[in-house]
């Protein structure tokens, strides 16, 4: 993953062993001896809590599985048997379903230290696409998972989620009876929603890998945003980075307890503890939170073909960040005018949560149709200019410069001289 390995094996076993299948070698220059800019912050440590993340997702899920049954008569009371039979079901389905928003608020943390650092720019473009890639699937599988436990939000979530695609021109109804697989959201489409719930973070797990690569051959991005010039600005990922991720991971999951030990069910909606009703719709139709802003966007277009499309095209805007970002500098720190245009998106991105969690209805519509086209001009249009007008600040001349102040790195130089 990172170059040739300087791992020497100690005994006649491992030798052995490496000659045949190098991968301790591997691990080791990839998350040991792995040359680190010293600078990095703490929402570098981000990477590391999602991939934990990940895991924690994957072990609660497996185990829920054992317990749940993914047929409509049945979904319901399976996870009420979970809630209530099973030892420390409560616990496990509780820690699942907050994991979901604690795994979204982490991504969430780890894009945007993204899009105020620059780490999308050159050389790791194909870094950050992978990321897009991996956001789409989160989304996919959270969206699916939701529908699992067959209350009324899991039915009508998905009922107006999979109706959207009966916008596409000419093939729409096709294609929706198809994702159903009948007339209406039903027992086919759980099965299937179960079976690709369960698939899916497998997947992200690959498709992880192939983040981790892409981000070990250019190295980490920085707060400075410089590139690595000499031995200085670097330091081992282990034992610097392994500690500082650690402490970050345990903050983390404080946090995270605290949601699940607390307020288990502030962050789910009431409805869904009534059990699935075809007919019966709830009042107010509402995604998880973080599917939100997107969902004010779809709803800020008159049409129906149009909100989708809007929908998934502010999305898809990130992957093609990297040339619409035309400055370059990489960190805001050094760009005032990003800097004031990243916290309005910011500030936008927040509105427009709040906006797709409100009746589509009076000044609601308008405000959301505003947050929604400043969204896009953000992309396309502010950016780019940004890029072409504004004078950065003046850059340090090295990482281990920005971190030290020249004087001492001229210090530490001569005194590793003489
Ligand atoms: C399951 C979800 C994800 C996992 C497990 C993951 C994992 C990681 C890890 C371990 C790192 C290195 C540590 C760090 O820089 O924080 C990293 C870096 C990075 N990730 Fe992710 N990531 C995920 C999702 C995403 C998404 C959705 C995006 C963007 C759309 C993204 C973009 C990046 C970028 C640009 C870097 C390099 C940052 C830098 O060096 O400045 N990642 N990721």
């Amino acid at each position: 993953m990172s170059g040739s390995s300087t791992y020497v094996p100690k005994s006649g076993l491992a030798r052995w062993f490496e000659s045949r299948l190098p991968i301790v070698g591997l691990i080791h220059s990839s998350f040991i001896v792995f040359p680190t800019p010293r600078n990095l912050n703490y929402w570098w440590t981000f990477g590391g809590i999602l991939t934990f993340m990940l895991v924690a997702q994957i072990v609660t899920g497996v185990v829920l599985v054992m317990h749940y049954t993914p047929e409509t008569t049945l979904a319901f009371a399976s996870v009420e048997h979970i809630m209530r039979d099973v030892n420390y079901g409560w616990l496990l389905r509780y820690a699942h379903a907050n994991g979901a928003s604690m795994f979204f608020i982490a991504v969430y943390i780890h894009m945007l230290r993204g899009l105020y650092y620059g780490s999308y720019k050159a050389p790791r473009e194909v870094l950050w696409i992978i990321g897009v890639i991996i956001y789409l699937l989160m989304m996919a599988t959270g969206f699916m998972g939701y529908v699992l436990p067959w209350g009324q939000m899991s039915f009508w979530g998905a009922t107006v989620i999979t109706s959207l695609f009966s916008a596409i021109p000419f093939v729409g109804d096709t294609i929706t009876t198809w994702l159903w697989g009948g007339f209406a959201v039903d027992n086919p489409t759980l099965n299937r929603f179960f079976s690709l719930h369960y698939l899916l973070p497998f997947m992200i797990a690959g498709v992880v890998v192939l983040h981790i690569w892409a981000l070990h051959v250019p190295g980490s991005n920085n707060p400075a945003g410089l590139d690595v010039k000499t031995p200085k600005d670097t330091l081992p990922f282990h034992p610097y980075f392994t500690i500082k991720d650690g402490f970050g991971l345990v903050c983390f999951l404080v946090f995270f307890s605290w949601w699940v030990f607390y307020v288990p069910n502030y962050l789910g909606h009431a409805d869904n503890y009534i059990e699935a009703n075809p007919m019966q719709t709830p009042a107010h139709i509402v995604p998880e939170w973080y599917y939100l802003p997107f969902y004010a966007i779809l709803r800020s277009i008159p049409s129906k073909l149009g909100g989708v499309i809007a929908m998934f095209s502010a999305i898809l805007v990130f992957a093609f960040l990297p040339w619409l970002d035309t400055s370059r500098v990489r960190s805001a720190a050094y760009r005032p005018v990003y800097r004031f245009f990243f916290w309005v998106f910011v500030v936008c991105a927040l509105l427009l949560g709040y906006i797709g969690a409100q009746p589509p209805e009076g000044g609601y519509v308008l405000a959301g149709q505003l947050l929604t086209a400043y969204y896009f001009l953000h992309f396309l249009v502010i950016l780019p200019l940004i890029g072409l007008f504004e004078t950065p600040r003046e850059l340090p001349a090295s990482i281990a410069d920005a971190v030290l102040g020249k004087h001492e790195v001229a210090a530490t130089a001569s005194a590793t001289t003489h």
